[in-house]
């Protein structure tokens, strides 16, 4: 019997690639780097399966491409703000995500951000790889501590349960945010993002949310950078009303607001929230799992 068509729009683990050879018939754009638009319009063509990535829009263009035989997307990501659910609904298209298996992943790199940010970590680094002169001194290149400080983790779900584990092992008091409560912005001297994007959170800390918090604060955004306003965080962070940034998520990644590459009290990632080789196969074999679920 003929097998599947499933189309993978990126490259993938060895060992999730395996799993996919050996179930479906395969089309894969084989690169680190995303096919042009019209390059992944046509790849999708014809497939009864794709496993598309959160920088994909999969979107009713996509779903056209596609054409009626699809039938299920299977998206390397918790995050599913990159697909048009309801569209998919309509059609009958069945959608995977990978929840779990980065909680704990993507909190490591929460809580290790964190620390980069206020005990100056990667400056730190930045300052001996340029040459800066220095001698150990009681008063140079202070920090702040964690233990007794307040995290408020925005988004109750499985990563925020888990950073707020960390953070208590770490001796913080954390306070948590869901969603419809109000943020207790003044009261946090760390704030982090856990939840998904959506229309609501679409900038839910803009300027207004900003100036309510205190200017010895701290913001991690381990989620998805549109949440942010990242120029409205640029300004705060120039004009002193807040301490710092910790950023692995971006407004329009891949691209950074050139006014944080410029700070030493924002420290930067490029997406690698889930990025181990535990979680990366664990969401690959997630996506397997979805497929199968629906093709085989
Ligand atoms: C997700 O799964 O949504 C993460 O952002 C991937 O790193």
């Amino acid at each position: 019997m003929a097998r599947p068509r499933v189309h993978v729009t990126r490259r993938v683990p060895a060992a999730v690639r395996g799993e996919l050879d050996r179930l479906f018939e395969l089309t894969i754009h084989d690169e680190e780097r995303p096919a042009p638009r019209a390059e992944l319009l046509a790849a999708v063509g014809g497939a009864e399966g794709v496993l598309s990535m959160l920088t994909d829009r999969v979107d009713v263009e996509l779903l056209d491409a596609a054409g009626p035989q699809l039938r299920v997307v299977a998206n390397y990501a918790v995050g599913l703000d990159n697909v048009d659910l309801e569209e998919c609904e309509r059609r009958g298209i069945a959608v995977g995500n990978t929840p779990d298996v980065l909680s704990e992943a993507t909190a490591e790199l929460t809580i290790g951000l964190l620390l980069a940010l206020v005990r100056r970590i990667a400056e730190g680094d930045r300052f001996l790889r340029a040459g800066g002169e220095w001698a150990w001194a009681p008063t140079f290149m202070l920090g702040t501590g964690l233990a007794g400080k307040t995290l408020l983790v925005i988004g109750p779900g499985r990563i925020g349960g888990a950073v707020a584990r960390l953070a208590e092992a770490h001796g913080m008091r954390v306070l948590v945010a869901g969603r419809g409560d109000r943020l207790p912005l003044g009261e946090a001297d760390v704030v982090s993002i856990h939840c998904p994007l959506t229309e609501e959170t679409r900038h839910l800390i803009d300027a207004a949310a900003l100036r309510t918090m205190k200017p010895t604060a701290v913001l991690v955004n381990t989620a998805r950078g549109p949440i942010v306003d990242e120029s409205a965080l640029a300004d705060a962070l120039e004009e002193g009303r807040l301490a710092g940034a910790a950023l692995d998520v971006y407004e329009r990644e891949p691209e950074v607001e050139p006014r944080l590459l410029r700070r030493d009290d924002v420290v930067l990632a490029p997406h690698l929230a889930s990025a181990t080789e535990e979680a990366r196969v664990a969401m690959g074999m997630l996506c397997v799992d979805a497929l199968r679920r629906v093709l085989l």
